[in-house]
């Protein structure tokens, strides 16, 4: 331990915090370390080995805060509800003019803007910051997503980018906005990453429903999709997960993992917040769903003898329809997300730059894939009406891979086999498509039973109609 002043204070040394320490102290940086019990503190300093010298224990708060040089820079990884508003109560009053406290879990952006607002006009300087990759990204090279002031960027700049994922040499990692510009982002990523997952568990789904492939057949398949436009790290896990054999069965893990999805949250926020905007992430709602009736598994059970399928009759779709449908559906996903994110940009001033987005989003985190840097490029190119799927490059990628899209969609309908996230990201490509769609009839409906008016193809103006009286005999 040296007697110097700490670079960074973290605080809460679990799973992603002691790894988040342990990645800074190994770039150098003198890191001041606590827990809310501190019986954990100097198990993490031994544990630590060599690293420990650039770790400095604290055991109280004002110690801690104490240990670290001005304007101090601290990360709080420690749940985020009612812990981090009590935290922001303990800590504020031993700070001075210029620190920064961050908060590096996955927060409810709404709460991330009411403390940046609470923390404005202290002095000290609240940062929202999404940090993803898991344990191992944030022991080796998270992504990280940063909203708050210029002045706490300018502080944590140099140490978050020597910790950071580096795709061809670039850390991933940028400041986006103020307030909940970063955890929103997280929180979007989030979204993105139950559609991605759930895309590639339907198309399980129809190999081994449809096909009825075992799963470590299926896992060679995905094995085969990690190289070329697939090529991403979920594909890569859902590869490796499928073709693991449980030890105590001698049976693929898979067979033996109940099929119920648990949740944090986060990916229901996107479609929450999509949806007070206005907008719809409909592939990403079709994963949150998804999740919600797996839980739903007695009644699962039940129904299974209850309900018929009815006719169930199809061919199963080939290999090479199913690795481009997935490519369409993951294309189609993302650019909800990336809609959903213009949305909140212009709501709330954000001026958030896609491009940028994308490229902190090909290294370090869960949904880091090839597809990231050719949203990077699209964005930075031509960009009809601000629409990813409108950049001529992502267009021409999905006018070759729509048909089998429509393909795989229509086998697995006819198979019997849900697939509720491909197929809402096939109906959002039609309805965008559509330069005169179905809405007329919607407008008529309205007008006829609320007289909410409606405007015509063929002149300005607000207007109603006398729709027909049903009651009356004539009609
Ligand atoms: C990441 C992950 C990470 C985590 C979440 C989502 O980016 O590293 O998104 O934040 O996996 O906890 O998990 P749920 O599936 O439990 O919502």
């Amino acid at each position: 331990m040296t007697n110097d002043k700490a670079d960074i204070g973290v605080y809460g040394l679990g799973t992603m915090g002691s790894a988040l320490a342990l990645n800074l102290a190994e770039k150098g940086f003198q890191v001041a370390v606590t827990n809310r019990e501190t019986e954990w503190i100097d198990d993490f300093v031994k544990e630590a080995g060599a690293l420990g010298d650039h770790l400095t224990p604290a055991r109280t708060l004002e110690e801690f805060v104490e240990a670290l040089s001005t304007p101090r820079t601290i990360l709080f990884m420690i749940p985020s509800g009612a812990p981090m508003d009590a935290m922001i109560d303990t800590v504020l009053p031993l700070l001075t003019a210029g620190d920064t406290i961050i908060d590096g879990g996955n927060a409810d952006f709404n709460d991330t803007r009411r403390r940046f607002e609470q923390l404005s006009g202290t002095g000290a300087h609240f940062v929202g910051m999404g940090v993803s990759g898991g344990e191992k990204g944030a022991r080796h090279g998270p992504s990280m997503m940063v909203g708050g002031t210029a002045h706490s960027w300018t502080q944590l700049r140099p140490m978050a980018e020597a910790i950071a994922a580096k795709f061809e040499g670039a850390p991933c990692v940028a400041h986006l906005g103020p307030d909940g510009a970063g955890h929103f982002v997280k929180t979007v990523h989030n979204g993105i990453e139950y559609a991605d997952m759930q895309m590639i568990a339907e198309v399980y789904g129809v190999l081994r429903d449809g096909a009825r492939w075992d799963a470590p057949r299926i896992g060679q398949l995905f094995d085969g999709w990690r190289q070329g436009p697939l090529s991403s790290y979920l594909i890569e896990v859902s590869a490796a997960a499928l073709q693991t054999m449980d030890p105590e069965t001698g049976q693929p893990m898979v067979d033996v993992i109940e099929d119920r999805a648990g949740q944090k949250g986060t990916g229901r926020w996107t479609v929450i917040e999509a949806l007070k905007m206005g907008q719809s992430a409909s592939a990403i709602e079709g994963a949150m769903g998804a999740r919600a009736w797996s839980s739903q598994k007695p009644a699962r059970v039940a129904a299974e003898t209850i309900l018929a399928a009815g006719a169930v009759q199809g061919e199963v779709p080939s290999q090479d329809d199913l690795a481009d449908a997935l490519l369409a559906g993951r294309i189609l996903a993302h650019a909800q997300g990336f809609a959903v994110l213009a949305a909140a940009s212009e709501e709330f001033d954000w001026a958030l730059d896609m491009a940028r987005i994308s490229e902190i989003w090909r290294a370090g985190c869960i949904i880091r894939s090839a597809l990231l840097d050719d949203f990077a490029q699209a964005f930075r190119g031509e960009l009809p009406h601000g629409q990813l799927i409108l950049s001529p490059q992502i267009a021409a990628t999905l006018a070759r891979t729509i048909a089998p899209l429509r393909r795989c969609v229509g086998a697995a309908v006819a198979l019997g086999v849900p697939v509720p996230a491909l197929s809402a990201s096939l109906a959002w490509y039609d309805s965008m498509r559509h330069a005169r769609g179905t809405a007329n009839l919607i407008q008529a409906q309205r007008d006829f039973f609320g007289a909410h008016g409606f405007s015509r193809t063929d002149k300005e103006g607000h207007f109603n109609v006398n729709w027909p009286d049903l009651n009356s005999p004539n009609s």
